[in-house]
């Protein structure tokens, strides 16, 4: 089988920064922890255990001397300030382009008292966003589309976007509060690496017979990536390891594309281009 991977795919820098990190703090004799899991790629997570970092889920379960990492996608100050106060050692895997987000978040609620975060509810990285605007200001709204837009907005007010977020997305609420008369201050902080990823997969889509995204299934950058490529395809196999390839046939397809979520590390990429370019 012809296989052509995907110009850009799998694990972006800030993935890759916070396993290098993790790894590294795991070489030291303190007990090393995630606090939820590093990143949305359960392989990675059961490799990582198996190297000597685990996960915890709540502050309260650090003790004196753990060291912690803090996930790609951030936590919120609250936890942050609980994580130090522990004592623990502190390693801050949160990506810079999240970072970066979360100083926006806090700058335009301190600037206009209003911050729109375009973005997923309840996902970490959003939470994240939302704690470090309301800690200036107590009008915050966390939504994805303009139905969600509460009546009552005041005529001046700061945006701030998830990384991951679309950038129609955020165009089509801009424009809306524009037509509203409500001016905005947007601070875009949406990162180039998802949609690198989700335009070349479906450049490539159009191209070839079927098409293999590897991540996890509770990544929704990845679950995004197979949706999109759905748009262009026949033959989407969404897949977390190459072993679910082993009962697939691939009858109609003689050229497939491999793409990878932004979690998904090189070597899961490498295991699926191999076992695909053997087959017949
Ligand atoms: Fe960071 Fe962008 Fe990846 S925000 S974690 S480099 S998708």
């Amino acid at each position: 089988m012809k296989v052509i991977r995907a110009h850009y795919a799998g694990a972006c820098y800030g993935v890759q920064r916070a396993l290098n990190l993790a790894l590294k703090q795991a070489k030291e004799p303190t007990k090393t922890f995630t606090l939820g899991p590093l990143i949305h790629n359960p392989q990675v997570v059961s490799q990582l255990a198996k190297q000597g970092v685990s996960q915890i889920d709540s502050v309260d379960d650090i003790t004196r001397a753990d060291a912690v990492v803090i996930r790609s996608h951030g936590v919120t100050p609250q936890v942050m300030r609980a994580v130090s106060q522990k004592s623990a050692t502190v390693v801050d895997a949160t990506c810079p382009h999240v970072s970066r987000a979360q100083r926006a978040a806090a700058q335009l609620a301190e600037q206009f008292g209003c911050v729109i975060v375009v973005g997923e509810k309840g996902h970490p990285e959003v939470e994240g966003l939302v704690a470090c605007a309301r800690e200036k200001c107590s009008c915050v709204y966390a939504l994805t589309s303009i139905e969600e837009l509460p009546d009552n907005l005041p005529d001046h007010l700061g945006i701030v976007v998830q990384t991951t977020q679309q950038k129609a997305t955020l165009d089509a609420i801009v424009a809306h509060l524009q037509k509203r008369n409500i001016t905005v201050e947007v601070k875009n902080t949406i990162c180039d690496a998802t949609s690198q990823r989700q335009d070349t997969a479906a450049e490539l889509a159009q191209h070839v017979d079927g098409m293999v995204i590897i991540g996890g299934r509770n990544s929704s950058n990845t679950t995004r990536l197979a949706d999109i490529c759905r748009q262009y395809c026949k033959h989407v196999f969404h897949i977390e390891h190459v072993s679910e390839l082993y009962t697939c046939t691939f009858d109609d397809i003689q050229v497939m594309g491999v793409s990878a979520g932004a979690s998904t590390p090189e070597d899961q990429i490498e295991a699926v281009i191999s076992y695909l370019e053997q087959l017949s």
